[in-house]
């Protein structure tokens, strides 16, 4: 997508050094827009573990390249697939929620296999690198495609009055290699000339509401409001919101969505006044092996500074203030489960169908036997 008018990728390969990978730093967005190189798997462990990258698609892209990363450094001798096995486990254990992480790493090491030689296993894990990349960009294009039918019925229904969407954290463009999953359908529904408006969650602790999706509905020019992260009870009690959609990080065959901390109650507020609760998703955030989102789904949780402090720009500078009494304990849990029945319809590259067993498997037919 743009940013002052220049297309970019969250995540790419240098154009005249393919041993280097760069990325949008979301770290200092929105004030400063910066790329960081990433020459080796440990600086993309990192990147992935302290948020330099975020966003389930985006991590999974960047486990990618990590992995081409490891092959690229790895012993070019017996000692390759020891050495491919420890980054491996390295990228996994960054963090715990997004299930695109292992997803992409599997795909790696499956892909890996079938190759012989060091040489031969490097291009292989460039290829499919590349290949995660570029199919988590046709698949966000496509979610867009599928919710744009939701949003222009609702405009229809309100006979071209502006729709009210509301979403939470970031599942834009930032939180995937492009378009985005929960924004693709607003920036298609917007380009299409359909009267939108985005109520903007700040979600904290992290705030990638207010830093992330404002900044990028910005870039884009789509109209949008920043709103605590209480408000959504009251605007939907008071008709002020068409339609939620948000993201995923991992969502079970069952219909199980975990997404960012905080989803879980505007799931049920939209239930509790019939608006209607969409998630969207590429295929690569399916979990096919677990059941019961509340019970399996590891749920993140990062430190307690997070919660204590926030950053912002002051005087020209970002820095970090305290809010809290420094004494004072804090918990800081990233994710939230919402259960199958809360949730409307999940919108996929492959269409829409409804949070339960059946209706996903009537799309993913091959996943009938997992
Ligand atoms: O902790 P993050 O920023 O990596 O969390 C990811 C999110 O932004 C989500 O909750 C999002 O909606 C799903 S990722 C497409």
């Amino acid at each position: 997508m743009n940013v002052n008018g220049k297309h970019y990728r969250t995540i790419w390969v240098n154009e005249t050094d393919p041993r280097v990978i760069q990325a949008i730093d979301q770290r200092f967005l929105p004030h400063k827009f910066v790329i960081e190189d990433l020459r080796t798997v440990d600086a993309v462990a990192v990147a992935i573990r302290d948020m330099h990258v975020r966003g389930a698609g985006l991590i999974g892209a960047a486990a990618g390249y990590g992995m081409y990363l490891a092959a690229l450094y790895a012993p070019q001798d017996d000692g390759f697939d020891e050495y491919i096995s420890i980054a491996s486990n390295k990228l996994k254990a960054t963090r715990p929620t997004a299930v695109n992480l292992a997803w992409a790493v599997d795909k790696q090491l499956e892909a890996m296999k079938e190759a012989e030689t060091p040489e031969q296993k490097i291009h292989v894990a460039f290829d499919t690198a590349n290949k995660i990349a570029s199919s988590d960009v046709t698949s966000c294009k496509q979610i867009g495609e599928y919710g744009l039918a939701l949003i222009e019925a609702i405009s229809k229904q309100k006979q071209g009055k502006t729709v009210h969407i509301l979403t939470h954290c970031n599942a834009g463009w930032l939180a995937f290699v492009d378009y985005g999953s929960a924004t693709a359908p607003v920036y298609a529904a917007f380009e299409k000339g359909i009267d939108v408006h985005v109520w903007v969650d700040e979600t904290r602790p992290r705030n990638q509401g207010s830093s992330l999706t404002a900044w990028e509905l910005g870039q884009h020019k789509v109209p949008h409001t920043i709103i605590p992260d209480n408000v959504g009870g009251h605007l939907m009690q008071h008709g002020m919101v068409d339609i939620v959609i948000v993201g995923t990080d991992r969502t079970t065959y069952t219909g199980d969505v975990a997404n960012k901390i905080g989803t879980y109650l505007k799931a049920l507020a939209a239930f509790d006044n019939h608006i209607p609760f969409y998630v969207a998703l590429p295929s690569s955030s399916f979990d096919w092996n677990i059941k019961d989102g509340i019970k399996e789904i590891p749920i993140e949780e990062r430190g307690a500074e997070e919660v204590k402090y926030m950053e912002g720009l002051c005087d020209g500078e970002i820095k970090k203030i305290l809010l809290t009494p420094a004494e004072s304990n804090a918990t800081n849990f990233g994710f939230d489960v919402t259960p199958a029945r809360l949730v409307t319809g999940l919108i996929t590259e492959r269409g829409i169908c409804k949070a339960n067993k059946e209706s996903i498997l009537s799309l993913f037919p091959e996943r009938k036997n997992d």
